[in-house]
């Protein structure tokens, strides 16, 4: 039988209830500039999984203090930061939806104001910190740039060492999805890319060597990530860069295999982020679907999932029916409309499925 948005996708042996996942977004709404989560981000992901979605993906949470976009950033670097998630992975659970983390580090993008300030580099007067990458060249900004500090293959091995004990924590927290965000410029995607990666070591240069970090992070998630949840990884699918030497479809196909034989589940297919123009020059309904089909197409196997401009319920539905995408993903709309999953449900005639909570049947009826 065609599956639609609202069939159930079994990972592992969990089961999300229906296709439609919330995209990791960034609240930047960490009160003390701790890393820990508030009130807000217990009512932002709880009201998503009120709201119908099968997936709520946490936003990017940083694996270590540096690797915050900015001060307000959520963290999971230790054990209080986990603690205070647990309200939020019960309460999702309880609606009967999924809890997920995107577990991330900013590279050399991080230290910056939040957008609705600016997204300007922070000094260390404001609250910033020296950045880190897999080169010293900086993020080439307006204002003065902010210094980065090419990290050392032992300095690797510590951030490789960041993203495990953070899975340990997202894990013991009840996250039941763990996503590898290696997309948008950040520390992952800079060392995929021959555009910010300059390295001539063991990290630099080939495929394989500009890829190691990447799958050695997903190896160590894996390692310490139950054998019945499943393993996200979010690549940009292109840098949008064809004019030079760049990160490419071909290869996020490639990748997406060997991610996969790294104990990778799914392959979350966004783009761009590298450098400032490094974004399509379009936008608009589904306009990353195409890259998430290659990789679907081109490599053995492994799910993947599209995001990036899906609005509507049918739109969703028919990426599932057409079986162009084994999961949508939808970040803006469902700010706009955190009972997204609910409406489409009913657009969709669903039936007894993806019901409202009771407490809102009176409005669904
Ligand atoms: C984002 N996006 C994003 N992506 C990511 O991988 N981790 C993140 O934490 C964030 N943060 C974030 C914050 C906000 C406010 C927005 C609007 C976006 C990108 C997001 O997940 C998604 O990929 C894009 O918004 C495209 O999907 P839509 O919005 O067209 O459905």
């Amino acid at each position: 039988m065609t599956a639609d948005l609202l069939t159930p996708l079994e990972l592992r042996e969990t089961e999300l209830p229906n296709r439609l996942m919330v995209s990791p977004m960034c609240q930047y709404s960490v009160e003390d500039r701790d890393g820990v989560a508030t009130p807000w981000h217990l009512v932002h992901l709880g009201s998503r999984a009120v709201g119908g979605a099968g997936l709520v993906m946490a936003e990017a949470t940083a694996v270590e203090p540096r690797g915050r976009i900015t001060p307000e950033d959520l963290g999971i670097w230790s054990d209080e930061h986990a603690a205070a998630l647990q309200e939020t992975t019960a309460f999702v659970r309880s609606q009967g939806a999924v809890p997920g983390i995107q577990l991330a580090h900013a590279g050399r993008k991080a230290s910056k104001s939040r957008p609705w300030e600016g997204s300007a580099p922070l000094s260390p007067d404001e609250g910033g910190w020296e950045v880190v990458g897999p080169t010293d060249r900086p993020w080439p900004h307006d204002d003065e740039p902010p210094a980065t500090d090419r990290l050392s293959v032992d300095e690797i091995e510590g951030i490789v060492d960041s993203f495990r004990a953070a899975a340990e924590r997202a894990r013991d927290a009840g996250f039941l999805v763990a996503e590898v965000h290696a997309a948008h410029g950040y520390l992952l995607h800079e060392f995929l890319s021959p555009v910010t990666n300059d390295r001539t070591d063991e990290y630099g240069g080939s495929f394989e060597n500009r890829a190691r970090i990447v799958r050695e992070v997903t190896r160590a998630v894996r390692s310490v990530w139950p054998d019945d949840r499943p393993v996200f990884v979010r690549l940009s699918g292109t840098d949008w860069l064809p004019d030079r030497e760049s990160w490419t479809v071909e290869q996020s196909a490639r990748l997406a295999d060997a991610l996969a034989d790294d104990g990778a589940d799914l392959i979350d297919v966004s783009s761009g982020g590298i450098v400032p123009e490094s974004a399509p020059d379009w936008v608009g309904p589904n306009f990353q679907l195409s890259l998430a089909e290659h990789v679907r197409q081109n490599s053995s196997g492994v799910a993947v999932g599209t995001v990036g401009g899906i609005t509507t319920a049918q739109q969703a539905d028919a990426i599932v029916r057409n079986d162009r995408a084994d999961l949508a993903i939808v970040g803006r709309e469902f700010l706009r409309n955190p009972y997204f999953g609910l409406h489409a449900a009913r657009e969709l005639g669903a039936g007894d499925r993806n019901e409202p909570p009771a407490q809102y049947q009176r409005a669904f009826q």
